[in-house]
Formats: C-alpha cells, structure tokens, sequence
C-alpha cells in the first residue's frame, strides 16, 4: 500500500453531471477511479487513508473565478492577503481562485502580472491562477496580450466604469476585443457607464446626498444596462467573445439573454450578495450601510428572480464571489461623509459554497446545477477543466466533504476572512463543509485547518473550454 493514497468511502458524489453512490479512490494528488458502494472494485480498494462520507455530499473543490486579494482601491488594499483569503476560501470549500493581476497606466502587463506573481507565490493554502487587468491599451500592451495568453493568462478584464482609474473608452475597448478575437483570450466586461455615474455622483454630493445608499441609486441599473448593451455590440463588431462579470440588475440579465438568443457567445456572472442581499441592507441606518458598498451596486430584491432565472436557464453560468474585503473600521470609514470614497466591495470567498447550496435547500436550482455554477462552469470558462471542477479520473484530488444537513450561522465572529464584519451577519444556512482535499491533502479536517501556506501551487490556465 502506498503511503499517499486515500479512500472517500460511502458518499453521494454530486459533479454538473451525475450523482453516484461511490467510492473515490485518490492517489498522488489526483483522482484514479470511482466505484459504487460495496462493489467488488471498491471493497478491494486498500489506502493509507479512509474519510468515512457516509450521509454526506463528495463533491469538487469550488472554483471561485474572481477574487481581488490585497488589491490597491480607492486609497487602501482590500483587507484579505493571498495567505488569509485562500485558507478562508479553503474553510468554505473552495479550491480555486482565480484573483486579478492589474496593469497600472503607463506600466506594462508583465510588470503588473510579475507584481501578483509575487504576492501569490508561496502564500496561497489553495490553488490560484490570474486574470490580468487591462488599465492601459495601447499598441504594446496590445502585443502583451498575445504572450499572456501563451503564458497561461487567457482573460483580459476592461471596466465601462471608474474613469480616472481602471476606465477605457469604448475605441480602447474595441482594440483590446480585436486582440482577443485573434489571440483566444476571453475579455471579461465590468459593464457600467462610468462616465454617466460620475456626473450622478457629482450632483448628488452637490445637493447633500452623501449616505451610502446614494452609492446605489447614482449607479443605476439602466447604467449597467446600457453599457452591458454596449459591451455586446462591441464584441459583435470585433468578433470576440464576451464575459460579463458581477451581472446585478434585472435589465442587464435582459441583455445577456437577448444576445444569447442571437446565439452570440456572451456569458454571464453573478455573485452570492446580489442573490441574497438588496438595497435594502445598503440603506441601513448611520453609515452601516458602506459595509454593502460595492460595484455594480446591490439592486431592489425585485431583480434577484431575473438572477435566479438566470442561473436556471444556463443565461448566466458563474457564481464568484468577486472577494474584495475592506474592514468597516479605517476602511469603509474612508467615506464617512462622502459615499463616493467608500472603497468598493465585499468580503464573500468563505460563504460562496455555502450560499449556493442554500439555494439548492430553498429550491432556486438543483444539487447538479450548483456544482455547475460553483465549480464546472467557472473551470470550464477559464480553462481549467477537467483539472479543476470536476470528480473524474485523471482530475486534481479537489473534494469537500460537504454535509447537507448540518445548519450554520454566518457571523464574523466565526469566519476565517480577515475583515471585522460579515455581510450574512447572523443568517442561518443548511449545510457546511466537513472536510476539504487539496490535491489530496486534507486542509481541512473536520472544523480544524490542516493546510498550509505555500501549498497552493500557481496555474497556467488553457484558453476558454466553452469556446472550444
Ligand atoms: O466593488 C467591487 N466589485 N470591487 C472590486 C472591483 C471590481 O470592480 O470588481
Ligand atoms: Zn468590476
Ligand atoms: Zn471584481
């Protein structure tokens, strides 16, 4: 018997495609074989290792498809390093990130890539790779794309929003859409008409309206509409493919579909907070309401149907968590005063598991479609599958033990992100992660982190599989 072989004995393995009452056998960090209870196969099976999932859920390691560790913002960084958010990602389940490596203006993508690089490296509890943030297209970083995409960087992300910062302009956009027409590489969409907000902005601070909430009603869904509109048009006229990230407003959802129905191959992702959270938490009382700051905007409850939907009908097929944590206390205060200054996200890597099977317990999808949304699809956009996202032979030994029964209170006093709030505060949800494998290290282990930093390795991801 070899010593680095484990047996998950007894469990339901749920994958995108199939649930079977099997054994998972794993050897040398990858998964060698399933076979059905009580088979011969699988009672000849002999390991150094046995992880008892009787009653429980065998499911892949999540793949989270956006994450922003230590990312500089409005002033500050958000608060979760590359070592804190991966070993919280690996407390909730997930096995993957794939986080942002940002081009500064007037600075090449090597030199910002090169810069994450580093940051990552030796740190990470789970698996990571990047995207890379495209803040300044011109000729050369044009040409950068193409080796990037040689390197294992396949996604460009370009944001409508946040001129002065990350912003192209649409001929910017255009240019960067023709480049990854002809290089493979899939450009990600931050779809809001910053240009449009700003003057919001502005005459909203002119007239006093100065509380979080106005965050949400200058970014208006019409905003993100319009430009979601425009980033489709776009990407017809260049002939490249579209992702458009944290979709949050029911008339964008209209967009995604409406160009999906032309057959166009636009793709849609949403997050866990427009799902479960709404404006409501954004006009809490004082300043309360910056904990929910983010971009695009939490919307009215009513547009969380057209998300679902959605999801359901596979016009949206990503969940992230877009992870970006700012602590309420020095960070979220930056904007006391002036919502404008708040920087903008939120803490979420840890709960994304959780939340979706939430969903599947509330009936919004089914047990399959949550292993879609949360694990396949993510690795099949970004080219990480079957690597990642799956339980099959020949795939990286990412499993969590997932128990279905067992209910939880999220709360920051019990999470492992390093920020001081939650914004699931109190929320009780059925189903927690019991134990989770990294290419077959458990890291954890029944309620205690047995993982390490510098046990995540760096991936070079393939171009998108759903343009294969
Ligand atoms: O509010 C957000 N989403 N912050 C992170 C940056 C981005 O636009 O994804
Ligand atoms: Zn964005
Ligand atoms: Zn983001």
């Amino acid at each position: 018997m070899s010593s680095n072989r484990t047996l998950i004995r007894g469990g339901l393995v749920v994958t995108a495609a199939e649930e079977t009452h099997a054994d998972v056998l794993i050897e040398d960090g990858r998964i060698v074989a399933l076979a059905t209870h009580g088979s011969a196969a699988a009672d000849a099976w002999t390991a150094d290792r046995v992880v008892d999932a009787t009653g429980k859920y065998v499911v892949p390691g999540g793949v989270d498809a956006h994450t922003h560790m230590e990312m500089p913002f409005g002033g500050t960084f958000s608060a979760d390093t590359f070592e804190t958010g991966t070993r919280a990602a690996a407390w909730g389940g997930t096995t993957t990130i794939v986080d942002f490596a940002i081009q500064s203006v007037g600075r090449s993508l090597r030199a910002g890539l090169d810069a994450w690089y580093a940051k990552a490296d030796g740190n990470c509890a789970i698996d990571y790779a990047f995207h890379m943030i495209l803040s300044d297209v011109t000729d050369s970083s044009l040409r950068e794309m193409d080796r990037l995409v040689e390197e294992g960087i396949t996604s460009f992300k370009l944001f409508m929003a946040y001129p002065g910062v990350f912003y192209s302009d649409d001929g910017r956009i255009l240019r960067a859409m023709q480049r990854a027409a002809d290089n493979g590489g899939l450009i990600m969409m931050h779809a809001e008409n910053g240009i449009a907000i700003d003057v919001l902005v502005e005459q909203a601070l002119a007239a006093g309206r100065t509380d979080p909430r106005y965050h949400g009603e200058v970014r208006k869904a019409l905003l993100e509409a319009e430009a979601t509109h425009r980033a489709i048009q776009l990407a017809r006229v260049a002939g490249a493919p579209l992702y458009v990230v944290h979709v949050s407003a029911e008339e964008a959802v209209a967009e995604i579909v409406a160009a999906r129905d032309k057959d166009l191959p636009v793709f849609g992702e949403t997050c866990p907070q427009y799902l479960f959270l709404s404006t409501d938490e954004l006009a809490e009382p004082g300043f309360e309401g910056a904990k929910y700051v983010c971009s695009t905007p939490l919307r009215p409850k009513a547009n969380q149907a057209a998300l679902w939907r959605g999801l359901r009908t596979d016009d949206l097929q990503v969940v992230s968590t877009d992870h970006c944590p700012f602590c309420f206390a020095g960070q979220k205060e930056l904007g006391r005063g002036d919502f404008s200054k708040i920087p903008n996200g939120l803490p979420g890597v840890e709960h994304r598991m959780d939340l979706l099977h939430q969903a599947v317990v509330d009936g919004h999808i089914g047990r399959r479609r949550w292993i879609e949304i949360a694990c396949a699809a993510p690795a099949r956009m970004f080219g990480l599958y079957p690597q990642k996202g799956t339980i099959a032979p020949g795939s990286d030994a990412d499993v969590v033990i997932y128990d279905p029964g067992t209910a939880q209170i999220l709360s920051a006093e019990t999470h492992h992100m390093n920020v001081d709030y939650s914004v699931y505060e109190g929320k009780r949800v059925t189903g927690r992660v019991e134990t989770v494998l990294s290419r077959g290290e458990v890291v954890i282990d029944r309620g205690t982190y047995t993982g390490r930093a510098g046990h995540g390795r760096y991936i070079a991801r393939a171009t998108s599989q759903y343009l294969d």
